[in-house]
């Protein structure tokens, strides 16, 4: 039963992506369980850099069976751009496959998304503006069309009717602003319905019979614990449940079926769109990581926000996620660094929080407890295995394993496939 949930583990942009690019190669299906194309997932190789947002990063290997889940909400549109800009650059898509399941966004998600957040002023959410709260939103209440009620005309024009007449009332009563039209919407996406129908499919069953056979099968979360609906910083979270939990039900399969779950954790920490961040940095230190790391939003280039490495955060993932070990990411960035800090609690008025709140107000007045290590200067981005690091290097990530209470199996020291450092086999 060789199956394993990857997931990120602080906010989102951990390198997910890369750490699933590089396991894809020992597995034989790669699936996306949960979000849309708020993901932005980038792998590189060879000199070529892609990204992905709704693909699962397992399409650069011809082989892989590459799955869309029934959790995830696609974007049409955006999706088949994705395949086009991967078939221009000699990628097949022929092994993608797509639940029935999965929820569609429309264009009135994407409006509602932007008016939303821009009637919340200064307390929005920074979110993508792709249409993510509102496909989940209509999923909960029950009105959300499926991408199997969009290959049946007949249904889909049913629901897109019953859709419109309360979504344009809404944009037109609430936040005044033109709704959609019936019969542009409906020959917009049936076109979109031609193009995507062949790779339909019951995905929870490819999965189930892969498993039985003794494939191996990777799951790549999207997003990040702490955006997570339930145990994120709510309400600066996204719509759905970067945790491994959701993998279950977002594929189709029981958690007995699970035999690892791997947290990806970048070195430090970064953050995108609005929200408490306790070990947030606005100083030099705060720059040379979102130069030296390049943190920019895959999806809407935004710069992210950038601070010291949180233990707090980490354990938490390692409690809500259950992870059997990490991956931890990025640690070349922090060479050139005097000093490191990590987090290990928090300072609120005369307490200590050693675990992470859920009351935002206390997290936004914490005061981060710092543990200080020395850094290293030396280049480690051809390192090859831990002993190659410097001492220091090896120290800082033997300690922010020991805080988060989880093991260290695999290590990137750069963008490229060739500099990860494996540790422990996942498959
Ligand atoms: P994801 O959303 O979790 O897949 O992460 P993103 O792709 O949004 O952001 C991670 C960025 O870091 C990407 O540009 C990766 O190419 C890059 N990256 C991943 N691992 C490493 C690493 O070990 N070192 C360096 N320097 N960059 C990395
Ligand atoms: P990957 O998979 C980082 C953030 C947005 C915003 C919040 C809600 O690349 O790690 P949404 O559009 O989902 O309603 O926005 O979530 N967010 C991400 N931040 N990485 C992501 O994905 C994100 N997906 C959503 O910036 O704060
Ligand atoms: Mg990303």
């Amino acid at each position: 039963m060789p199956s394993v949930i990857l997931i990120g583990s602080q906010w989102g942009d951990e390198g997910k992506g890369k750490v699933t690019d590089f396991l894809a190669e020992k597995a034989d299906l790669v699936v996306r369980y949960q979000g849309g194309n708020n993901a932005g997932h980038t792998v590189v190789v060879g000199e070529q850099e892609f990204k992905l947002h709704l693909i699962p990063s397992g399409i650069l290997y011809p082989d892989k069976t590459c799955i869309i889940g029934n959790g995830v909400v696609i974007d049409p549109g955006v999706l088949l751009k994705e395949l086009d800009y991967l078939i221009e650059r000699g990628i097949s898509i022929d092994n993608l496959r797509i639940s029935e399941r999965a929820h569609i966004i429309m264009p009135y998600h994407k409006k509602l998304d932007e008016v939303i957040e821009e009637s919340k002023g200064a307390s929005k959410i920074g979110t993508t503006k792709r249409g993510i709260g509102p496909a989940y939103m209509d999923k909960a209440a029950r009105v959300g069309i499926r991408f199997v009620d969009l290959l049946d005309n007949e249904v889909f024009e049913e629901l897109l009717e019953q859709n419109l007449r309360e979504k344009n009332n809404l944009l037109a009563k609430v936040y005044d602003t033109d709704g959609f039209d019936k019969d542009d919407v409906m020959e917009e996406y049936l076109g979109f319905a031609d193009r995507l129908r062949k790779y339909c499919a019951d995905t929870s069953l490819i999965i189930h019979n892969a498993l039985k056979a003794g494939k191996n099968v990777l799951f790549e979360g999207a997003q990040g614990t702490l955006l997570d609906l339930d145990h994120g910083t709510y309400p600066y979270v996204t719509s759905s449940h970067p945790i491994a939990g959701a993998a279950c039900i977002g594929a189709g399969l029981g958690p007995t079926q699970i035999s690892k779950v791997l947290g990806v954790v970048k070195a430090y920490t970064t953050r995108v769109g609005e929200g408490p961040f306790p070990t947030e940095l606005n100083d030099e230190v705060g720059k040379h990581l979102g130069t030296v790391g390049f943190e920019f939003g895959t999806t809407t280039g935004r710069p992210r926000r950038c601070g010291w490495f949180d233990a707090v955060i980490t354990k938490y993932t390692v409690r809500t996620s259950g992870l059997t070990s990490m991956a931890v990411t990025k640690l070349d960035v922090l060479t050139g660094l005097k000093t490191l800090k990590i987090c290990t609690g928090y300072r609120w008025g005369n307490e200590i929080i050693t675990e992470f709140p859920s009351n935002l107000k206390v997290l936004a007045q914490c005061e981060p407890i710092y543990e200080e290590m020395p850094g290293w200067s030396e280049d480690i981005t051809s390192a090859t295995k831990i002993e190659d690091l410097p001492v220091a290097a090896q120290n800082y990530l033997k300690r922010i394993s020991e805080l988060s209470e989880a093991p260290v199996s695999i290590l990137g020291v750069g963008t490229r496939r060739s500099q990860t450092i494996i540790m422990d086999e996942m498959f």
